[in-house]
């Protein structure tokens, strides 16, 4: 549809421009708290809130305070937090067998979450980075990252997951199948309820730094992630990985990062009209932060115009970290 604009002077588009009031009237997109999913970081121990030096305002927080933050978060309307582990370097090994634990981090966290604070979605993180030793999110076999071994594992961890009480699983591993096999293995045990938010277009981007500082992975990750995360070169291949994901089963489907690929962003919402959601990652916040701290831009606006910006791309939803910020901001 192209809009339709009258001459000048008749046409003024300064005029709904006017006044606040106006303005509000023709907005055409707007965030809401609904928008919003909390990504935060679980650690061992009791009454840690320990910062993460690469994000600022971010911490890693034990099980208690997770849960307590769980209820804050579902006290203001936000609809889902995503669980990332902080794993004891000694837990991780080639075999990472830590990862499908019933008793990991991630799964003690959901249970203690679904008790505490029944009315947010839990979601969590399918990927063995946090438990392997060479930092990959699949299995290291003579330098290859492999598929398929790789896929039943995940597997295996996404059944843990959904046992402990998951809603959401968020496979962001990138090995081809997964998917299918999760949905599979999910309905076969019963878990028909529990959904799937596919990773699907994740870039090999440099924009995850800080996050792999905030899990631990970043001492350990030997070499890059390029042969299964994609080119940022490439946004056909990412219609063709939902395309893929979609009909594999996956409920819901994500973009990543975030606002250097909106218009991937747009492309997914407008070929397929699935539910669709982008990751502000860690560089992002990051860079929001650095600048905010430096007196360089004004902290709340770009937040919420950088959050603005993925609804207006089409997305549903958004992963990030200001997610209680904002949401309080919002609730004003
Ligand atoms: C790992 C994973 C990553 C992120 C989420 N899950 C990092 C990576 O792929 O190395 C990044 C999130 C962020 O940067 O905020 N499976």
């Amino acid at each position: 549809m192209k809009p339709t604009v009258a001459p000048f002077p008749a046409a003024r588009l300064r005029r709904t421009r006017t006044t606040h009031a106006l303005r509000n009237l023709v907005r055409e997109n707007t965030l809401t708290v609904d928008d919003l999913i909390w990504p935060v970081f679980v650690r061992d121990g009791t009454d840690v809130m320990e910062p993460v030096a690469s994000m600022p305002g971010v911490m890693r927080q034990s099980l208690d305070n997770v849960v307590k933050s769980a209820k804050e978060a579902q006290d203001l309307g936000i609809p889902a937090i995503c669980l990332f582990p902080y794993t004891d370097p000694a837990l991780k090994t080639e075999d990472c067998a830590e990862a499908w634990n019933p008793d990991n981090l991630t799964n003690q966290a959901i249970r203690a979450i679904k008790d505490a604070a029944p009315d947010i979605a839990v979601m969590t993180d399918v990927a063995l980075d946090p438990y392997n030793i060479n930092g990959h999110d699949g299995f290291v076999v003579e330098g290859e990252i492999v598929n398929d071994r790789s896929v039943e594992a995940l597997v295996k961890m996404t059944l843990a997951q959904a046992r402990s009480g998951a809603d959401i699983i968020g496979p962001s591993d990138m090995m081809d199948g997964r998917i299918g096999a999760m949905r599979r293995a999910l309905e076969e045990k019963g878990f028909s309820n529990v959904s799937i938010l596919s990773y699907s277009a994740k870039y090999a981007s440099g924009y995850y730094g800080p996050f792999r500082d905030a899990v631990g992975a970043s001492g350990a990750l030997k070499g890059d992630k390029k042969t299964y995360q994609m080119d940022p070169g490439n946004s056909d291949e990412a219609l063709r990985l939902v395309e893929r994901d979609l009909q594999e089963g996956a409920d819901m489907v994500m973009v990543k990062p975030g606002i250097a690929y909106l218009d991937v962003c747009h492309r997914v919402k407008t070929t397929f009209g699935a539910p669709t959601f982008a990751y502000q990652v860690s560089g992002e916040y990051a860079m929001i932060m650095a600048a905010a701290q430096n007196g360089w831009i004004d902290k709340e606006q770009v937040m919420m115009e950088s959050l603005l910006a993925f609804k207006r791309a089409g997305c549903d939803g958004i992963l990030t970290y200001f997610a209680p910020r904002v949401a309080k901001l919002l609730n004003r």
